[in-house]
């Protein structure tokens, strides 16, 4: 495998940040500086109030638009949500299951199968995301907890479909806003990422395994983008903290350019 040949996805996942007037000003900022090559996609996940405004400002060809959340019902009566058929036209991308998601509002295995198999069924491609806590980790949890959160979360999906599904690795104990944050080495990224392609390999055969896509996340900024980029099998980072400054974001860009090239 290629690695380097790979089209590298750059996340921004700015969470529940930036009014609309700041989101706007934003991306006005980001606009001028980003400058990814062909090979890597830039995407902004950011919240889904500002989804509609954003989309009529952005450049399609330099920024995809993801959706952080949403319900897994196309439409009726779910007062306060909305959901990806909603959103059809705005975003390509939905993401599905954040540790944020699954440890603050208690989203379940059974919710996140829905949604990937709604986003799917939009024609959206969803990002399942999927890690270990710190104290799953230090009981060697990690491989089950992977295998768990995958299984659950594709419990749905043909092996047609799963060409159009993301993955994306986040440690819950690197998040930069989790109490205590450690960095996951590269080398422990390359561990998880592989036990990733080694259960879709199982689930779905060799081929899927090696071709789905599978981001990296947890403290990716400018000064580590490129270990965690070149790491075999890592095909993007999903980026939290350093999303919200233009400089850290667009050098973590950079970085994704020069492994392009
Ligand atoms: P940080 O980059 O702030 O650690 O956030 C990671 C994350 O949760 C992205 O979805």
């Amino acid at each position: 495998m290629a690695e380097t040949k790979r089209k590298k996805t750059i996340i921004a996942n700015w969470k529940m940040n930036f009014t609309m007037h700041e989101a706007s000003i934003f991306l006005h900022k980001l606009s001028d500086k980003v400058k990814a090559k062909r090979g890597v996609e830039v995407v902004l996940a950011p919240s889904i109030f500002t989804l509609q405004s954003l989309s009529l400002q952005v450049k399609k060809r330099q920024f995809k638009l993801a959706a952080q959340n949403f319900y897994w019902r196309d439409f009726g009566a779910f007062t306060g949500e909305v959901s990806i058929a909603q959103l059809k036209g705005i975003v390509d991308y939905g993401m599905v299951g954040h540790s944020e998601r699954r440890h603050i509002f208690g989203e379940q295995d059974k919710d996140l199968r829905d949604k990937v198999a709604a986003a799917l069924r939009s024609g959206i491609q969803p990002i399942l995301c999927i890690g270990e806590t710190a104290n799953e980790r230090e009981f060697g949890e990690t491989g089950d907890v992977i295998y768990d959160q995958l299984v659950g979360g594709l419990t749905q999906v043909t092996s047609e479909d799963m060409k159009n599904v993301l993955i994306a690795y986040e440690p819950v104990w690197a998040i930069s806003t989790t109490q205590n944050a450690k960095p996951c080495t590269p080398e422990d990224a390359e561990k998880a990422v592989e036990m990733i392609r080694e259960h879709i390999r199982h689930l779905y055969g060799k081929k899927a395994g090696d071709e789905v896509r599978v981001l990296f996340g947890g403290s990716v900024d400018g000064d580590n983008a490129a270990g965690y980029l070149g790491v075999k099998g890592v095909d993007g980072a999903l980026v939290g903290g350093a999303s919200l400054k233009v400089d850290a974001f667009n050098s973590v860009v950079e970085k994704a350019n020069a492994l392009v090239s």
